[in-house]
């Protein structure tokens, strides 16, 4: 376990959704730092040019240092965007993480498959 103090999130895994613009992007500009090293950070929306600006955004500002930075291109109001950003959140080790943290944040588009990915979380492994 790594420390974890008011100051930071700890090791996450966080998964942003709506993260290539508005709120999700600005949420996803401010919680790289709060993360230590070794944390991973996967922005999902569906505009998948607007999620790697993003990314190397956060990389030119050093602010992803020690993250693994993953972008996911997915339609959360669909099964398979569902599917694809669980097996993106899959391809991480769980036990690797103090915490799994999910900023649900593209909330309109919450259908039954959005609430399987929540669900399904914290059997990521
Ligand atoms: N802005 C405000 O003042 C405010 C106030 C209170 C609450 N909120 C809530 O905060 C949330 C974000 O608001 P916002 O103003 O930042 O909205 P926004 O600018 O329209 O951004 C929405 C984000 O969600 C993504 N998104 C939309 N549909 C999606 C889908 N089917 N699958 C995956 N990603 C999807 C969009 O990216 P793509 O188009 O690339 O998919 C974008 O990244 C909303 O739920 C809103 O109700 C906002």
């Amino acid at each position: 376990m790594s420390d974890f103090n008011s100051k930071t999130l700890g090791k996450c895994l966080c998964i942003i959704t709506g993260a290539s613009k508005g709120f999700g992007r600005c949420l996803a500009q401010q919680v790289p730092p709060l993360l230590v090293a070794g944390s991973a950070l996967i922005l999902v929306a569906r505009t998948g040019q607007l999620l790697q600006e993003l990314k190397t955004e956060l990389v030119n500002l050093g602010v992803s240092q020690g993250l693994v930075v993953r972008c996911v291109a997915a339609d959360l109001s669909t099964a398979e965007g569902v599917a694809e950003t669980l097996q993106a959140a899959k391809q991480q080790n769980v036990n690797d993480y103090d915490h799994v943290l999910l900023i649900n944040n593209a909330v309109r588009t919450a259908t039954p498959d959005t609430m399987h990915l929540i669900s399904c979380l914290p059997l990521v492994d």
